[in-house]
């Protein structure tokens, strides 16, 4: 199900992922949804969240899960720091999933790369006591980078990463695997730590929208 964002400072309003009698998995940068609808299928007592920012990609996994029949997996069309930092239930997550993000492997892009301390703060934030970063790349480089993020951080402890076969694949990985790239997987635990609030996010100058221009959104961005 496409869950609608009605305010965009406001957590998400979706009565089943805060039945809090529910655990809540997340899954960032969902793409198509090959590995959540399958885990979803395979635990009907948990709420899955999709976060993936191309309708495309949030149309086909919508359909995905339309077809399974699965009423416990949700997909919503947003950018993966801001709903860590506003929307999402404080605590709540017992896993978020981090599989093959954009490396951005350019100097001058990895300013776009999602981990940094600023996701971290907000995936701690959402992770309950003891939850779980799972992580995977092609990208040696990169997941160096995210290595020494979590090293850096005393709010988490390195974990064994969750196993996962075939039919658990992402469908990059799917796809790296048949060309038999490398793969790079790593696992965090959530530490207890001094629980302070988020700060407001700081816009960057470059993206604050300039008076008297308004962007009109394609066909294909209008759902
Ligand atoms: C390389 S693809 C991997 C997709 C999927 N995880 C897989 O392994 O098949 C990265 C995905 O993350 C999405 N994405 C990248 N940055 C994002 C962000 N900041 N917020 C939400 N989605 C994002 C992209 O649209 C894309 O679908």
């Amino acid at each position: 199900m496409i869950i609608p964002v009605k305010d965009p400072t406001r957590p998400l309003e979706c009565p089943s992922l805060y039945d809090l009698s529910r655990p809540l998995e997340v899954e960032v940068g969902c793409g198509r949804g090959r590995f959540l609808a399958g885990r979803a299928a395979a635990n009907p007592d948990c709420e899955f969240l999709g976060i993936e920012r191309m309708l495309e990609r949030v149309r086909v996994f919508d359909g995905k899960t339309r077809r399974m029949g699965l009423s416990n997996a949700h997909v919503v069309r947003l950018e993966a720091l801001y709903t860590f930092w506003y929307l999402l239930p404080a605590h709540h997550a017992r896993a978020v999933y981090v599989f093959f993000p954009d490396p951005w492997p350019k100097r001058k892009h990895r300013s776009h790369r999602l981990f940094g301390p600023l996701f971290l703060s907000a995936l701690w934030k959402r992770l309950e006591t003891g939850g779980r970063l799972e992580f995977a790349t092609d990208h040696a480089e990169y997941f160096h980078v995210v290595e020494e993020c979590f090293a850096h951080d005393e709010r988490f402890e390195r974990a064994v990463p969750m196993e996962r076969g075939p039919g658990e694949w992402t469908e990059f990985e799917t796809m790296f695997r048949a060309q038999n790239l490398p793969i790079h997987a790593a696992a965090w635990r959530a530490l207890p730590a001094d629980d302070a609030p988020l700060a407001p996010l700081a816009i960057p100058p470059e993206d604050e929208p300039r008076e008297g221009i308004v962007r009109r959104p394609s066909r294909r961005e209008q759902i």
